[in-house]
């Protein structure tokens, strides 16, 4: 049987960074769900498509198809209809779409497949907002991973000022407030916190300390499966 860690957590946690270094440092695939949300989010702009025009999001969605691979340095890459767009998905235009439209359930629903297919084939670390609520509620070890919203706007302004991106701390902050607010109160799948989930806060903590620790963790349980 595979052995499964869900990470869940709100935008600019450090989720993503974390995720990847610790799944390489345990052998892991690295599964980061919101990619897939905003390959579909790309096609949905793409075919410009009016989330509020129910038939024109189910047609959209009929001709948008999702898929994941792995470059030779173990990567995530992300495929819309063939075409490797791990790079166009990262667009605040796309993140904005994503975040919209991963509302809606007959978006989550196209995702639902793919994402239990990969975790019940192989020991996958897998990160998003529902994985240990609703993807992988049997997942052998939740982290729900947090960061005081002053913190994850600091942290996005770095790294967009990194990339010579001009932007403005009060935006981005203002910006990620709405972000959490619509990613916790939707009706389908909200981002909440698994009863069984370990919370890490990581506001006050380097990326390789919290890596520590869900290394840690994850031996840990893995021993207990063992035994
Ligand atoms: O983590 P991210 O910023 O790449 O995610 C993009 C959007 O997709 C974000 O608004 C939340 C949504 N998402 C989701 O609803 N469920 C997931 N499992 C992953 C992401």
């Amino acid at each position: 049987m595979s052995f499964n860690i869900a990470i869940d957590g709100p935008a600019g946690a450090g989720k993503s960074t974390i995720a990847r270094k610790a799944a390489s440092r345990l052998s892991f695939l690295y599964v980061d769900t919101g990619a897939m949300y905003r390959a579909i989010a790309l096609g949905l702009l793409e075919r410009k498509t009016d989330l509020r025009d129910s038939e024109m999001l189910k047609e959209a969605l009929e001709e948008i198809s999702v898929t994941i691979g792995y470059d030779s340095q173990g990567r995530q890459q992300v495929f819309l209809n063939g075409e490797d767009v791990s790079s166009r998905i990262r667009d605040e235009e796309v993140g904005k779409m994503a975040s919209a439209s991963s509302a809606l359930a007959q978006v989550r629903e196209k995702l639902t497949a793919l994402q239990r297919g990969l975790a019940k084939k192989e020991n996958v670390l897998m990160d998003g907002r529902d994985i240990g609520t609703v993807i992988l509620p049997g997942a052998q070890l939740k982290i729900y991973l947090t960061a005081g919203v002053e913190v994850r706007a600091r942290r996005r302004h770095q790294e967009l000022t990194a990339k010579n991106i001009p932007c403005s701390l009060e935006e981005i902050e203002k910006d990620i407030r709405e972000r959490d607010e619509r990613d916790r109160n939707r009706p389908v799948a909200p981002l909440k916190q698994a009863e069984d989930a370990v919370r890490i806060d990581t506001s006050d903590m380097t990326i390789e300390e919290v890596t520590d620790r869900i290394v840690e963790l994850a031996r840990k349980r893995m021993g207990e499966e063992r035994a």
